[in-house]
């Protein structure tokens, strides 16, 4: 198939803020306990984290990580997680039907976070809570002395106040699962009201609300615009949630959810507009996409696991095995994030380890990178800068989920300051390659620096333990001529092509 593209540096959509590429991790499964702490292990540090799972996590530059849930933030109460670590009470989580030690709590993640150059981004508990645990939660964080929060964390010897700028106000409230479930206007007021009261501890700190956990709630997109109009002045983000499967294995069905998702940001892009113009507001409000991943293939399982067993302490849970599709559509809705950045600021990958994960760790044994790592990775290390618009021209088809997408999926940024413009192009097409022609416009002159690629793998193939076969290679293929990139793009192909 042909395709036609171009780009103009003067077509930009937005500066991208770089926690486009955070990320989320939970207490709940294996993330925390045996996955990123785990005393004992031949890779643990002095403090019980382990180096191994560390470095994979550095070699993302993640920009900044929201934690400690996710379902277990609505019933935790963060100072079990404080002070000397044999004192802690072990709790039962109600999210996940497991038992939580509360080996680690802030003291133990925070320099963790910090070590890897991660900033925290926290959530509050608005479900089992309210105002007053926020209140104190802050001044623990953040207040630097004289207080009795403050001089408690000073005496679990914590010095220097951490000075966290991002907070969540609970997590997924419009869940009937969620403990502490509200309804829109009852939560948007709590939001409202506890949003004025952290603020007036830490001027400045960005507030993130809670949007719908999915697009096929019954209450969305009207729970995004009951809560807003609440609490619209007082908060900065509203947070989207999503995850995707490809059950009925429809690959293309697959791929099209990322417009979908397009769909999704679109319309409560409009529901932010609407609230803003009815209320007079002279704030903007972003959208922090904090949720978002493949998650089925092991679903059904686990769901019927955790119902029936007996409180465990850091069970196997949602220990997705990612194939290389997973790959490709984890790269297409990266490209989506880029294409949606003037709306997205925030995005964050759910999770970070062993559950629904980028990283697996074994229990005592090694740490190894699935497929969905690398497009995850390529997008964080190169898609800073700016997002620019990409004309593409090219065959299109219709699926269940949507109409009219592009077999080639093109995003691009530029990086003014080193000159740079990088492609991320996925070829959805299931057998065609593509004959690419993609006109620089003004950029002349401009030379190959690097292309790497990710291709020729069977859809169902997967990474493991000492089996890592889907990692990216020199691309290529695509050269320039003329100030325009051209060649060949295999079916089933990811690239990322950096040009100055
Ligand atoms: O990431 C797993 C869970 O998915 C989170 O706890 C929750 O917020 C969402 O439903």
């Amino acid at each position: 198939m042909r395709v036609t593209a171009a780009i103009h540096r003067a077509y930009e959509i937005a500066a991208i803020d770089d926690r486009l590429y955070a990320a989320f991790i939970e207490h709940m499964g294996r993330a925390i306990y045996s996955g990123i702490y785990e005393p004992g292990h031949p890779q643990a540090d002095a403090t019980g984290f382990r180096r191994d799972v560390a470095a994979m996590v550095r070699d993302l530059n993640i920009p900044a990580i929201r934690y400690p849930g996710g379902n277990f933030v609505s019933a935790y109460n963060w100072e079990d997680g404080v002070g000397p670590q044999e004192a802690r009470p072990v709790r039962l989580d109600l999210a996940w039907r497991s038992k939580e030690t509360n080996q680690v709590g802030l003291n133990e993640f925070a320099p963790w976070a910090e070590d890897l150059g991660i900033d925290l981004m926290l959530a509050v508990n608005l479900g089992s809570r309210g105002i007053s645990e926020a209140r104190d939660f802050m001044e623990y964080v953040n207040h630097p002395a004289g207080t009795y929060w403050s001089d408690l964390r000073r005496s679990h010897g914590v010095e220097a106040p951490y000075n966290v700028r991002m907070w969540c106000l609970g997590n997924e409230m419009d869940g009937p699962w969620q403990i502490g479930h509200k309804q829109a206007d009852e939560y948007g007021r709590l939001a409202n009201e506890t949003a004025k009261a952290l603020r007036q501890l830490t001027p400045g700190a960005e507030m993130i609300v809670c949007g719908s956990s999915n697009d096929a709630m019954p209450t969305y997109p009207d729970w995004e615009r009951g809560v807003l109009e609440e609490c619209y002045e007082n908060v900065d983000y509203i947070s989207l949630h999503k995850y995707f499967g490809n059950s009925s294995r429809d690959t293309l069905n697959f791929f099209g959810k990322v417009e979908e998702t397009g769909r999704y940001i679109q319309a409560i892009g409009g529901v932010i507009d609407f609230v803003k113009a009815k209320k007079r507001a002279t704030n903007d409000v972003h959208i922090c996409f904090d949720e978002w991943n493949v998650w089925y293939h092991r679903r059904e399982e686990d769901s019927r696991a955790w119902a029936s067993w007996d409180w465990p302490e850091a069970p196997a849970l949602l220990e997705e095995d990612y194939t290389f599709e997973d790959a490709l559509f984890v790269a297409c809705l990266l490209n989506e994030f880029i294409r949606r950045s003037d709306r997205v600021k925030i995005a964050c990958i759910a999770q970070l380890v062993n559950v629904i994960a980028p990283i697996r760790a074994e229990a005592g044994g090694p740490a190894w990178r699935q497929t969905i790592y690398w497009p995850y990775q390529l997008a964080s290390l190169h898609g800073r800068g700016r997002a620019l618009r990409v004309a593409v021209d090219g065959p299109r088809y219709d699926c269940a989920v949507a109409d009219d997408v592009s077999y080639l999926d093109i995003a691009a940024t530029h990086d003014t300051g080193a000159g740079t413009v990088t492609f991320f192009i996925v070829n959805r097409h299931l057998s065609e390659a593509a004959d690419l022609r993609l006109t620089l416009g003004d950029f002349p002159g401009a030379t190959l620096l690097s292309h790497q690629t990710l291709a020729g793998h069977p859809l169902m193939a997967t990474n493991g333990p000492g089996r890592e076969a889907i990692v990216p290679v020199p691309g290529q293929g695509l050269g320039i001529e003329d100030d325009t990139l051209g060649g060949q793009v295999a079916p089933l192909s990811y690239h990322v092509v950096k040009l100055k």
